[in-house]
C-alpha cells in the first residue's frame, strides 16, 4: 500500500495527508505515519498542516483493530507527540472528524474546517469513551457542560456550531489543503507558535454526580456515557497527565466490557446485513415510480418514507373518500415534520405539488416500477389486490406485499408472474422505524430481491433478508418470547414485573407496554386465526381475550394492561387485569410463585434465542447476525447487547442450553431445545462462528 500518511513540503509548510480509504481510520500505519511526518517536518519546515485525503479527515480509531494485540504508537502518544511539537500544527477538516479523528485535531494547535465538515466524539455509540485525550482536551476547550453534551450523546456537530463552541477556530470555503496552508501561512506571518490544549487550565467543575445519575438513567443500563462523565470530572479536578492516565484506564475497562463488544457487533453488522453474497453483480430493476395500495397507517407511513427519499408515489384506495383520507394522513405526517423543523416548507410544497397523488383507480399504476400492497391482513383481500396488480402493472414491475405473516408464496402463486413477487415488511410507523424485512419467496427472481434491497437503501432502512414462514424472522420470534411472558404471568409474575425486568435489561418498553401501544386487538386476531391449528398441549392464557372482549385494546381505548389518562405519559397498572389473571390461575389450579427480575430476563431471553436458533437452522434467517439486526432495528432490543445472538454468545451457549433443558422439565411442549443450539454447544462453537461462515 502507498504511504498511509503522504508527506509534502510546500515552501516552509509540511503537509501530512491521510491516505487510508475509505474513511482514513487511524490504523497502525496511519499513526506511525503521523509521528514520522511530524519528526521529518521538524527538520525541514516551520509549520505543519494535517489533512485527510479522499472523502474525509480521520473518521476515528480503526475499529477493526479493537480486541487485537495493541501495537505502539497508540493514539494517545500520537496526539501528545503532535501537541508537543515546537512547530505550529494546523488540522484542516472536511468530511467527518470523529472519535480519534477529532482527538488528533484537538492535539494540533489550530483547527480550520470547510462549511460542510462535521466533528464529534461518537465513542459512546461503540460502548467506549474517547480514549486519546478527548475527555481531557474537549472540556478544556469548550467547558465541562458542553463536553458532556457532545461526548455522552456522540452526536455530530456541524462546522458552524463547532466554531461557536470554539472546537474549531475558523471556517473557510475551498480546497481543504489550500485553506489549511493559507491558515498556516497567516499564523507564521503573525508569529504564532504552538498552542497546546493540554496547557489550558482545568475547566470549572459542575454537579457531576447528578450528571452521572442522569446519564445512567437515559442510557437504559449503558455504562459508557456515565463513565465518560467520570472521565470529564477528572479533567476538572486533576492535572492533564494524570487525567490522560485515568481516561486510558477507563477506556480499557470499557473496551473489555460486553457492552462495547455488543455495540461494535451492531456497528459492523448493520452495514454487513444487507450485503448478500448472492446479490453480487445482480443489478436491481429501475426504481423511480412507486405504487402503494392502502392509505391506512402503514400505507401512509410507507408513502412518506418514499416521498422523503425523492420517489414518485401513487397511492390507491378503494374509493375517493378513502383516497382523500389516505392523502390527509400523508400530509399530516409531513406537516408534523415541517413543524418539528425536520422538513423545509419548500420541500413539503414540492412533494405535495409534484411527486404524490392518491386515487381510487388501479389503472393509475400502469407505469409504476414497484407496488407495495399495505392492505388488510387477510389472504382473500391480498389475492384480489394482486389479481388487479397483475392486470394493470407493466411487465417487469415488482409486486410487493407488506404482509407481516401471510404466506408470500401463496400470494405469488395467485399471479401470472410469481418471480416478480416479494414481501417487503415495514414496521410501524414506517417512516420512522429502520427495519425492512425483505421476504424472498420460492420463485422470487434475484433482481427482484436486489430491487427490494435497493429500495431499502433509498429509504435509509436496515434491510434484512427473510425466508417465508408465519411471521418471518421478527414476528415469529416475537410470538415465542411473548408466549414465554404469558406463561410467566400464569405462573405468578405480573405483567408489570415483567415490563420492569425487561426495561431494566435495556428494552425501551416491556412486552405488555408494547402490546398496549400496538393494540391488543392485533394479538387477539392472530390467536383467533391460529386457534384451529393449535396443538392441545399448548398452554394458552385466556385472560387477554377477556380484556379484548371487554373492548380494552390498549392505549387507543384508554385501557389495556395499563390504564391511560388523557394528557399523561405512560399508564398505571390496572387492578382489573390482576383480578382476571388471578381468576385464571385459580381456574387452572396454579399457585402463584415469585419470579426475580433475573429469572424473568433469563427465561424471556432463552425463549427468544431458542426460537431464533430454529429460524436460522431452517434458513429463514441466513445468519445469526440477520436475527440480531431484526431485533435491534424492529423490536427495540438494546443496542449495547448487540442482539440476542450476540448476547447469547457472550453468556455462553452451554449455559443457555442448560437453562432451556431445565425449563423443558416443566413444560416440554413449549421448551423444545433448538437442534442448532444443541449442535453448536456439542461442537464448542458460537453463533458468531456461523456469521463467519462456519457450519455445524
Ligand atoms: N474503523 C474501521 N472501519 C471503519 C471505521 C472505523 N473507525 N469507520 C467506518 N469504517 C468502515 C465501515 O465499516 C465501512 O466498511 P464497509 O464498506 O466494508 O462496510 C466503510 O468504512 C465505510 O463506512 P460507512 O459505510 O459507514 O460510510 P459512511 O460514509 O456512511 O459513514 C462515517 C462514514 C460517518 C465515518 C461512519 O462510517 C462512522 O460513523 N464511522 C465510525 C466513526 C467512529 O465511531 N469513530 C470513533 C472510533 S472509536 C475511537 O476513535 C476510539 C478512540 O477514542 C481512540
Amino acid at each position: 500500500m502507498a504511504d498511509a500518511i503522504q508527506y509534502k513540503l510546500m515552501g516552509e509548510i509540511a503537509i501530512l495527508t491521510a491516505n487510508n480509504p475509505p474513511v482514513n481510520a487511524l490504523s497502525h500505519a496511519v499513526r506511525q505515519g503521523l509521528i514520522d511526518g511530524i519528526e521529518r517536518a521538524e527538520n525541514e519546515a516551520k509549520a505543519v498542516v494535517i489533512v485527510g485525503g479522499g472523502r474525509t479527515f480521520f473518521a476515528g480509531a480503526d475499529i477493526t483493530e479493537f480486541g487485537k494485540p495493541f501495537v505502539e504508537p497508540g493514539l494517545p502518544s500520537v496526539c501528545a507527540r503532535i501537541e508537543r511539537s515546537p512547530l505550529p500544527v494546523v488540522a484542516s477538516l472536511h468530511g467527518t472528524a470523529l472519535g480519534g479523528g477529532l482527538e488528533v485535531a484537538l492535539g494540533t494547535h489550530y483547527r480550520i474546517a470547510i462549511p460542510s465538515a462535521k466533528v464529534g466524539l461518537p465513542e459512546v455509540l461503540l460502548g467506549l469513551l474517547p480514549g486519546a485525550g478527548g475527555t481531557q482536551r474537549l472540556p478544556r476547550v469548550i467547558g465541562a457542560e458542553n463536553a458532556i453534551d457532545i461526548i455522552t450523546s456522540g452526536r455530530q456537530v456541524g462546522a458552524s456550531e463547532a466554531l461557536k463552541l470554539g472546537i474549531i477556530d475558523e471556517i473557510a470555503d475551498g480546497d481543504v489543503e489550500e485553506i489549511g496552508v493559507a491558515y498556516a501561512e497567516r499564523l507564521l506571518k503573525a508569529g504564532k507558535g504552538p498552542r497546546p490544549v493540554a496547557d489550558l487550565p482545568c475547566p470549572t467543575a459542575i454537579d457531576f454526580d447528578a450528571a452521572y445519575d442522569l446519564a445512567l438513567k437515559k442510557g437504559r443500563g449503558q455504562i459508557a456515557p456515565a463513565t465518560a462523565i467520570r472521565a470529564i470530572e477528572v479533567a476538572c479536578n486533576t492535572n492533564f497527565d494524570e487525567g490522560i492516565e485515568q481516561e486510558r484506564q477507563m477506556f480499557m475497562t470499557l473496551l473489555a466490557s460486553p457492552q462495547s463488544k455488543g455495540m461494535i457487533h451492531a456497528f459492523f453488522n448493520e452495514r454487513a446485513v444487507s450485503k448478500l453474497p448472492e446479490l453480487k453483480g445482480v443489478e436491481p430493476r429501475a426504481l423511480n415510480a412507486l405504487g402503494v395500495i392502502g392509505g391506512g397507517t402503514m400505507g401512509a407511513g410507507i408513502t412518506v418514507a418514499a416521498l422523503l427519499a425523492g420517489l414518485d408515489v401513487t397511492m390507491v384506495e378503494r374509493d375517493a373518500a378513502a383516497a382523500e383520507a389516505g392523502a390527509g394522513r400523508v400530509a399530516g405526517i409531513l406537516q408534523g415534520s415541517v413543524k418539528r423543523g425536520k422538513l423545509s416548507q419548500d420541500k413539503y410544497d414540492a412533494i405535495m405539488a409534484g411527486g404524490f397523488r392518491a386515487v381510487d383507480n388501479y389503472d393509475a399504476l400502469a407505469d409504476v416500477d414497484l407496488v407495495i400492497e399495505a392492505a388488510f391482513e387477510e389472504m382473500g383481500v391480498k389475492k384480489a389486490i394482486f389479481a388487479e396488480l397483475d392486470r394493470v402493472c407493466k411487465q417487469g414491475a415488482v409486486l410487493a406485499s407488506n404482509t407481516s405473516y401471510l404466506d408470500v408464496n401463496e400470494i405469488a402463486a395467485s399471479t401470472s408472474r410469481p418471480s416478480d413477487v416479494i414481501g417487503l415488511h415495514f414496521f410501524s410507523p414506517a417512516h420512522v422505524m429502520k427495519l425492512l424485512e425483505v421476504v424472498v419467496a420460492d420463485q422470487t427472481a434475484p433482481d427482484v430481491v436486489a430491487t427490494g434491497f435497493a429500495l431499502g437503501k433509498a429509504l435509509r432502512k436496515i434491510s434484512v433478508r427473510s425466508g417465508v414462514c408465519d411471521g418471518f424472522i421478527g414476528n415469529r420470534i416475537l410470538k415465542t418470547y411473548r408466549t414465554c411472558a404469558d406463561h410467566m404471568v400464569l405462573d405468578g409474575a405480573s405483567p408489570y414485573e415483567i415490563d420492569k425486568a425487561m426495561t431494566a435489561f435495556g428494552f425501551a418498553m416491556g412486552p405488555f407496554e408494547v402490546g398496549d401501544l400496538a393494540g391488543l386487538d392485533i394479538g387477539w386476531a392472530t390467536r383467533k386465526r391460529l386457534a384451529p391449528t393449535r396443538d392441545p398441549h399448548e398452554r394458552v392464557s385466556t385472560y387477554p381475550d377477556k380484556m379484548c372482549e371487554a373492548g380494552n385494546f390498549g392505549q387507543k381505548t384508554g385501557k389495556g394492561y395499563y390504564i391511560y389518562e388523557k394528557g399523561k405519559r405512560g399508564g398505571t397498572p390496572d387492578p382489573e387485569v390482576t383480578k382476571l389473571i388471578e381468576a385464571e390461575r385459580a381456574e387452572l389450579g396454579i399457585t402463584a410463585r415469585d419470579f426475580s427480575h433475573e429469572e424473568i430476563q433469563r427465561r424471556y431471553m432463552c425463549a427468544m434465542i431458542n426460537e431464533a436458533a430454529k429460524v436460522v437452522d431452517e434458513g429463514i434467517a441466513r445468519r445469526p447476525l440477520d436475527v440480531d439486526m431484526v431485533l435491534l432495528f424492529g423490536y427495540g432490543f438494546p443496542r449495547h447487547w448487540g442482539g440476542p445472538m450476540k448476547w447469547a454468545d457472550m453468556q455462553g451457549l452451554d449455559s443457555i442450553l442448560a437453562d432451556i433443558n431445565r425449563y423443558a422439565e416443566e413444560d416440554d411442549f413449549f421448551w423444545q431445545p433448538s437442534d442448532l443450539l444443541t449442535r453448536l454447544v456439542a461442537a464448542g462453537k458460537s453463533f458468531d462462528d456461523l456469521n463467519k461462515g462456519d457450519t455445524v
